[in-house]
């Protein structure tokens, strides 16, 4: 089975008000119009998504968020129910980012609390998984993957595992402008295929999406999109412009034909 792209643009704490966002989505969505074998999907701060869902109601673009609670409701101050995303056309959500388990110390449980409930809900997760430069160079890689693979991915049945999009995001790689090489990312996405294999059947593991993420930027993605395993990216800093990001998704609808 072939595996489409998809490609993901993660705003961050950035463009999030509707004027930010416009700025960028006028000119990107006239860029991605004739985009017909790559998902494309932007994840923009809580205060922009309704406008941004309105926005690119009539293209191929879909809406995520950056995260949410596990609770559908109640006395969680400053924390976004799957509910509300769901109601203003949010499609996807980010699970488990880098920076959410490493700044506002996320761990694997509570990411698959949060995944439950997104698949409960039917909201498309991407759940990120990556090591940290001192875990790289202690030769741990392969073990922190899986120690977060088997935790933030517990108890999940084959129906749900097959609904998630998994990024690898190497953390030394997010927004330093270091990318992996293709061959290192390679290399892990193939073990995280074998961990899908392992736990689920072979013809699971092959329906899965595993993207990268980490400095992608117009001129590293063809490289990277051509490994076998890798089948888009998550992409920060270089989503932010128009040009940028829509060359991105070039690189993949290339590589698609
Ligand atoms: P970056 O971020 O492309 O700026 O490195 C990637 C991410 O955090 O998803």
């Amino acid at each position: 089975m072939e595996r489409k792209f998809v490609v993901g643009g993660n705003w961050k704490m950035h463009r999030g008000t509707p004027s930010d966002a416009k700025m960028m989505l006028k000119k990107f969505l006239k860029l991605v119009k004739k985009i017909e074998n790559v998902d494309i999907i932007i994840a923009p701060p809580f205060t922009a998504i309704p406008f941004t869902t309105e926005y690119v109601k009539k293209s191929k673009v879909k809406i995520g968020a950056q995260n949410m609670y596990f609770e559908k409701k109640g006395a969680y101050t400053g924390e976004i129910s799957p509910v509300f995303l769901k109601e203003i056309g949010c499609e996807y959500t980010i699970l488990g980012h880098s920076e959410r388990r490493h700044i506002f110390n996320e761990t694997d449980e509570l990411i698959n609390k949060k995944l439950k409930l997104a698949l409960n809900m039917n909201l498309k997760p991407i759940v990120c998984i990556g090591e940290l430069l001192e875990e790289r160079e202690a030769g741990q890689t392969n073990e922190i993957i899986e120690k977060q693979f088997k935790g933030s991915f517990r108890d999940l049945k084959e129906e749900e595992i097959t609904n998630i999009i998994i990024a690898y995001e190497p953390v030394w790689a997010i927004g330093t402008g270091k990318t992996a090489t293709p061959e290192q990312a390679e290399e892990v996405h193939q073990h995280v295929r074998d961990l899908i294999k392992k736990t689920y059947s072979e013809s699971v593991s092959k329906q899965i999406r595993i993207q990268y993420g980490g400095s992608i930027k117009p001129h590293n993605a063809e490289e990277l999109f051509k490994q076998k395993n890798i089948d888009g990216g998550l992409v920060g800093g270089a989503s932010l412009e128009a040009e940028s990001f829509s060359e991105i998704i070039k690189s993949a609808e290339m590589l698609s034909k």
